[in-house]
């Protein structure tokens, strides 16, 4: 028997890191996907293919007569840890630890580029691994299974990329809970500096700046939070489509000054905020934990401008839609 699962990258809209201390936190699956495929294999033991995962820092040089290739295995190695642990999970799930699993990967998410690449192939894996082994899961399930997943992994998450990505649609999410908001095209554009940051890295370095100086994080992380509340108020309310995004795009402009603060922004980062900005963004943040990763702009009528400001910048655009599905199995063959 062989599974194919597939799952989405997501852009958190408002409230990264600050999800990580019990904020609410508002987030949307995107249309590019991690598909995994898994089957049995006699072996007894875990094999795992990576075929296609797009690692940023791959250098390719020239001499006079040679082609060199550097690729940056650290941050391969580093999602093959998720599919690892989530095959772990799910076997001991189904008791079924002896059996000998083989997955393949293919992934269009550049890993470490917050969009949440390692939450992707969890939930993927997790969808095609249980299927295999029999277990009948419901998405929401299998989004609390990636959420352990990232915890043994990372060692602290607050669950939303796994939650949906496995879910999909455009969702708020709170401590472990997530309600659907009303699906609207966010006329949007994600920016890629190129460079990739270590999630478990900065929700580290948050902690113990957070640790270090409690009484000025504090009413930081409780600003963003309000943001989150007021953003959805928003989103829920009837009010025109054009001042919804004005409003919308002006919360995105303070919530990027205190992720900044939080010390998550970088240089390119901020200028590619800034470059979207000028070129009529209506707003422009930081997407996921930041320390390099992707920014997204609020653009409506503005996309194309936008996204060429964002190239001159020295960044990679991306025009995305909201996906509605989250974790989908595609294929099952005997
Ligand atoms: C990463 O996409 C989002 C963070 O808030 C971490 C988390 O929520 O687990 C930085």
């Amino acid at each position: 028997m062989r599974v194919l699962a597939s799952a989405p990258a997501k852009i958190i809209l408002f409230g990264e890191h600050s999800v990580v201390y019990g904020k609410p936190a508002i987030a949307a699956a995107i249309d590019l996907r991690t598909y995994v495929r898994a089957e049995f294999n006699d072996s007894g033991r875990i094999k795992i293919e990576a075929r296609d995962i797009k690692t940023p820092g791959l250098i390719v040089s020239f001499s006079e007569d040679s082609i060199y290739f550097e690729s940056d295995y650290g941050k391969a190695a580093e999602v093959l840890g998720y599919v690892r642990q989530a095959i772990e999970l799910v076997k001991e799930e189904a008791d079924k630890n002896g059996t000998g699993i083989t997955v393949s990967i293919t992934s269009q998410i550049p890993v470490g580029a917050g969009l949440g690449s390692s939450a992707a192939v969890a939930v993927a894996t997790i969808g095609a691994v249980s299927k295999l082994l029999g277990l009948e899961l419901t998405n929401e399930e299998v989004g609390r299974l990636g959420h352990r997943v990232e915890l043994l992994v990372q060692g602290a998450s607050s669950g939303i990329d796994p939650t949906v990505s496995a879910i999909g649609g455009f969702i708020h999410y709170e401590k472990g809970k997530f309600e659907h908001l009303p699906f609207m095209e966010l006329p949007i554009v994600v920016g890629y500096t190129g460079s990739s940051g270590s999630t478990k890295e900065l929700v580290a370095m948050v902690r113990e700046n957070y640790e270090e100086m409690p009484g000025i994080f504090e009413p930081v992380l409780n600003s963003m939070g309000r943001l989150v509340e007021r953003a959805k108020e928003v989103i829920i309310s009837d009010i025109d489509r054009e001042l919804k995004f004005q409003t919308l795009g002006k919360f995105m402009n303070i919530n990027h000054g205190l992720l900044d603060a939080l010390g998550v922004s970088t240089k390119k980062l901020s200028e590619l905020v800034y470059a979207a900005r000028v070129a009529g963004a209506l707003g422009a943040k930081i997407t996921g934990a930041g320390g390099g990763g992707c920014m997204y702009a609020l653009s409506p009528g503005k996309q194309r401008e936008v996204a060429t400001a964002i190239t001159i910048a020295g960044g990679t655009p991306m025009i995305t839609k909201i996906s509605r599905e989250g974790l989908r199995i595609e294929e099952v063959l005997p």
